[in-house]
């Protein structure tokens, strides 16, 4: 089947697998590249580990020092007549070439909001592991059935208050510079995306792994956060996901506090834009990030999700960056993009950018590469006029 990119709006309806499998082996080998870190958790479990900064996050131990890993994440697998999710084959390749390397990548597809697969996964961990050392939690997710209950909640990206946000936005696709009104969200809206994007999930995790006696003494826990510049406040930050990322704060000292006997601490790492599926979906951010971008590349600082969670497990979680003071539960990966002359540069920017100078001062052309790769394309390497097979079957992947 020979497959090409198909765009509706923020997604693409297609994906390769070859370009998935070159981004994984990509990624790993600027790992390899990057040298080894040292003191790295054994037996790392990630939740959300098929695309974005939670693949990334698998990627680094897997490599720098051999963790094992236990992937969950919830894709769309192959079959005979149709393609799978990016995320799918990501995770298929992931664990197909770390296998051929050596080392234990286990993959767990399912719903991990559910009972059922927090049980699985608890049970692979007990049956292979004995104890978890490190867990990362990057989901990244529209909507949540909550386990107790049933009734679904869903996440919304809208400002909080009464005000109606205006702004300049992008419509990606297709190059166009828009203005986009978002509605201040109602308060069922708020409640709805701090359950979906806030910190109950992940305490959830904790407590059910620690009741089934799998925590290590000394484990580590970690979950993503974004902060971001002033144009993007009233529709982040001091916006619904915004709120949600103030209850995964809280989430972390709860989790550091309840965990003290064992030793164990949480923290929630706030990192730079990115383009993922998450934040092309986010009305506003895309533009910023077209911008930050051209910024950060012009001035040598840029940084793509791989650097990004190389930089985390070295400099911080492995390293010797990590704050002695119990309270203090963030860690700051978004220094450079945060930092007072890329800032100034990219407001400066923003003021003036228009449809006339977009290509000018927008680094759109690298968004939208960055974009179509996250599905498989673009990949210089792969030749997208030869057929290849869609299907790829995983009989082993717990679901
Ligand atoms: P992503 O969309 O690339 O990845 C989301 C992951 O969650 C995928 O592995 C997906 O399979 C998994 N997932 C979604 N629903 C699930 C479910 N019910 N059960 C199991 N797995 C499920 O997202 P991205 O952007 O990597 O986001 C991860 C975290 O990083 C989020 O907390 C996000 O807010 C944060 N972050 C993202 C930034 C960005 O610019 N993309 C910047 C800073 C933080």
């Amino acid at each position: 089947m020979i497959i090409k990119p198909k765009v509706r709006d923020f997604i693409c309806v297609t994906t390769h697998p070859s370009g998935c499998e070159t981004h994984i082996r990509e990624e790993i080998e600027y790992v390899k590249n990057s040298g080894k870190i040292q003191n790295g958790p054994k037996n790392v479990l990630v939740i959300g580990a098929s695309t974005g900064y939670g693949l990334s996050s698998r990627i680094v131990p897997t490599y720098a020092w051999d963790a094992n890993t236990i992937g969950v994440f919830y894709e769309r697998p192959s079959t005979e007549t149709r393609g799978g999710t990016a995320g799918w084959y990501n995770s298929y390749f992931f664990k197909k070439i770390a296998t051929e390397n050596g080392r234990y990548a286990k993959n767990i597809n399912g719903d991990a909001f559910s009972k059922d697969i927090k049980k699985k996964t608890a049970d692979l961990i007990e049956k292979d592991w004995g104890k978890v050392d490190l867990i990362v939690y990057s989901l990244a997710s529209p909507r949540r059935t909550d386990p107790e209950t049933g009734e679904i909640y869903s996440s919304v990206i809208k400002p909080v208050g009464s005000t109606t946000f205006t702004s300049k936005s992008i419509l990606t696709d297709k190059g166009k510079i828009v203005e986009a009104t978002i509605e201040p969200a109602t308060d069922e809206q708020v409640r709805g995306t701090i359950k979906v994007m806030g910190g109950e999930d992940w305490q959830l995790w904790i407590d059910y792994l620690k009741e089934r006696g799998l925590l290590s003494e000394g484990f580590r826990t970690v979950a993503y956060s974004y902060v971001g510049p002033e144009q993007t406040w009233p529709v982040y930050k001091d916006g619904t996901i915004g709120k949600a990322k103030e209850h995964l704060d809280e989430t972390a000292r709860q989790i550091t506090a309840q965990n003290e006997a064992l030793n164990g601490r949480a923290f929630v790492s706030v990192n730079k834009a990115v383009v993922t599926q998450a934040s092309s979906a986010i009305p506003v951010v895309p533009l910023y990030i077209a911008i930050l971008f051209k910024v950060m590349k012009r001035k040598g600082v840029h940084e793509n999700i791989i650097q990004q969670i190389y930089r985390l497990y070295k400099d911080h979680l492995c390293g010797k960056q990590l704050a002695e003071n119990l309270e203090d539960i963030r860690i700051r990966i978004d220094d450079l993009e945060l930092e007072e002359s890329v800032q100034e540069e990219v407001a400066e920017i923003w003021e003036k950018i228009d449809q006339e100078n977009l290509d000018e001062l927008a680094d759109l052309k690298g968004y939208q590469k960055d974009f179509l790769q996250l599905f498989g394309f673009e990949y210089e390497g792969v030749d997208y006029e030869v057929d290849v097979e869609p299907h790829c079957d995983d009989p082993e992947v717990i679901q």
